[in-house]
């Protein structure tokens, strides 16, 4: 295992980490890239350029006559993520911490590095993006070794664009971080850290050796599901798997076992023997929990059975997306999704429309409560129209995430009136480096999910970067909000909001109701109300509207187009009584001025 190196790059979001990723696959031969980006092989990472799920690939490369393996493991690099990076940087014993020359240290770069830290890794801090024009690399060199306390020499100037600094990268790569450890002789206790669906073979899960060895045929134990299965193949990643006898301490890997339900494959999990277990799992298992919570309804109500075995099939390879049956008056059926935050519920919304073609309508995302009867039990309610009836509960806690924002000090002051007028509290302030801020904060998620991140950044012109963790339940003073269409109550907007703010936030969702609901041939009274009380009404004046009359003269296929284009905006409404909705007034709460 002494010509072994594993390791990751962590990075904040778009600061190359995929470019220098590929540059690197590229200068060791291991791939040849034409076109594109080759570690992110779903379409919608490349179109995001995010990557949603980490991989794992194995590089050969030569260092004074020495032959060494570089297992180079890809962690996502989004905050919905945090714990699938945790595992991943779990799985190395080095890290490239890629900061990019125009952009400084930003929030993820110095979570990330935190989680690297934590794990004892070796760091190898890596300038990005040298070659352009607005590059301040002794700026951020600064940075830098104000946050590693390290020493300028160590850090490397590199461009994922032009391949500069990439043999620096592996050299250093080989140098610096330390062969992994462990003993080949003890039982085998290797760490889950990523897995995917594949149709032909089942869920193949990643791995990493700590300990022990695992080969073909081998009947073995994923220690926290206490699920047995033997393995019919393991093996080593390249671009394709390549399926090896025997694999051992040290090593990163994969194992097919003919599962079936990626539930059982948990990230983060120990896979050891049935014959000789070792003693105890590697230790930072987490099941991951969705945070926040969101109905979708087809359109068509006949879609429904589709819908169904669509999401059946994302969570073949995504088994942190759960759903259940819900129902709501406004929609009819439909399920009530669970996703790990904001980003992975837009990746899923667009993985159905994409990949299922399924035309659905998604309600205002929020985030899981846990609701306290008179009597001391305890409800996880996912939805606000699932609360019980007020005269039952004795109080309400919400989720709380400890945030940290960094950002320039001209932009303190209205950073800190957007987070106050989010409920939120300053934990404490620290200059990371020149006039560059981190905030923390303590906020209730159930205020991000609503338009935090757009708001933040119009505050800060963009200046701001922004990451947080779930820390702890609150008890909160919230009360259920539920609007009116002339009269009917429509349960899929009903919205849990602090008591303090209700009336504000009431008369708000009124007025963008108005803009979003398209005049109809009557009136339409929009009201708020908390309980029986009615706190805020708009009303939209009826129309009678006939889109074909400005087209004067008498060309039909004109007229023709107009009503078909009418038709299609209709696609995406919902009847309400007789009020017919489009789909962002379901978002109307996103949008609030
Ligand atoms: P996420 O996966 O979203 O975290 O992004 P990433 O960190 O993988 O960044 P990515 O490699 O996708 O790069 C972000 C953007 O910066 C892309 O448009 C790249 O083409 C560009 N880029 C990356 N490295 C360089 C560089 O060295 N020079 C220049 N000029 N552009 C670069």
């Amino acid at each position: 295992m002494n010509e072994i190196r594993n390791f990751c790059i962590i990075a904040h979001i778009d600061h190359g980490k995929s470019t220098i990723a590929d540059r690197l696959l590229e200068y060791t031969k291991t791939i040849q890239i034409t076109e594109g980006q080759m570690l992110d092989d779903m379409d919608l990472e490349r179109e995001r350029g995010i990557t949603i799920k980490s991989h794992a690939i194995q590089m050969e490369y030569e260092l004074n006559g020495e032959k060494y393996i570089l297992n180079l493991i890809d962690t996502p690099g989004h905050v919905d993520f945090s714990y699938e990076v945790s595992r991943s940087i779990a799985a190395c014993e080095g890290a490239l911490l890629v900061v990019d020359a125009t952009q400084g240290v930003q929030a993820q770069t110095i979570s990330n590095l935190y989680m690297a830290l934590e794990h004892d890794l070796e760091i190898i801090p890596v300038i990005n993006k040298i070659d352009m024009p607005s590059a301040m690399p002794d700026e951020v060199e600064d940075e830098i070794v104000d946050l590693l306390g390290c020493d300028r020499t160590e850090i490397i100037r590199a461009s994922g664009k032009t391949g500069e600094g990439i043999p620096e990268i592996l050299n250093a790569v080989v140098e610096r971080i330390p062969h992994p450890s462990g003993n080949p002789d003890a039982p085998l206790q290797a760490l889950i850290f990523d897995s995917v669906f594949n149709s032909f073979r089942g869920i193949i899960a990643y791995f990493k050796i700590e300990n022990g060895s695992i080969a073909k045929g081998d009947k073995v134990k994923f220690y926290n599901t206490g699920m047995e299965y033997t393995a019919d193949e393991v093996g080593v990643l390249k671009m394709d798997m390549i399926p090896r006898q025997r694999l051992s301490t040290g090593d990163v890997g994969y194992i097919i076992s003919g599962i079936k339900d990626s539930k059982e494959v948990k990230v983060g999990d120990t896979i050891t023997h049935v014959a000789r277990p070792c003693e105890k799992a590697i230790s930072g298992f987490q099941e991951v929990k969705p945070m926040v919570f969101a109905g979708v309804y087809p359109i068509d109500p006949s879609d429904y059975e589709n819908l169904r075995a669509s999401l059946e099939k994302l969570q073949l390879n995504d088994a942190s997306l759960t759903f259940s049956p819900e129902s709501s008056v406004a929609l009819g059926f439909g399920f009530r999704c669970g996703f790990l935050g904001l980003l992975h519920m837009e990746i899923v919304q667009e993985r159905l429309d994409r990949e299922f073609d399924m035309d659905v309508i998604t309600t205002v995302p929020n985030v899981s409560y846990m609701v306290y009867d008179k009597h001391g039990n305890v409800k996880e309610v996912h939805n606000p129209s699932g609360l019980p009836d007020s005269t039952l509960i004795d109080h309400i806690e919400e989720p709380y995430i400890r945030a940290s924002i960094i950002t320039s000090s001209n932009f303190i002051g209205p950073i800190m009136k957007l987070c106050l007028d989010k409920r939120g509290e300053l934990i404490n302030q620290e200059y990371v480096s020149g006039n560059r801020v981190e905030l923390h904060f303590m906020i209730p998620l159930g205020e991000i999910v609503i338009d935090f991140y757009d708001k933040l950044k119009s505050v800060s012109k963009g200046y701001a970067s922004f990451d947080y963790h779930v820390d702890c339940f609150r008890p909160s003073k919230l009360a259920k909000l539920d609007i009116l269409l002339n009269g009917e109550p429509v349960d899929a907007l009903s919205t849990l909001t602090h008591q303090d703010n209700a009336a504000t936030f009431g008369r708000r969702m009124c007025e963008k109701l108005k803009e979003l609901i398209p005049r109809q041939q009557f009136d339409i009274a929009i009201q708020a109300a908390i309980g029986a009380k009615i706190i805020a009404r708009e009303t939209i004046k009826c129309v009678r509207k006939d889109v074909t009359a400005k087209c004067y003269g008498g060309d039909v296929s004109r007229k023709r187009k107009l009503l078909e284009k009418q038709k299609k905006g209709k696609k995406r409404m919902k009847q309400i009584g007789n009020v017919e909705v489009p789909q962002k007034a379901f978002l109307a709460v996103l949008k609030l001025d």
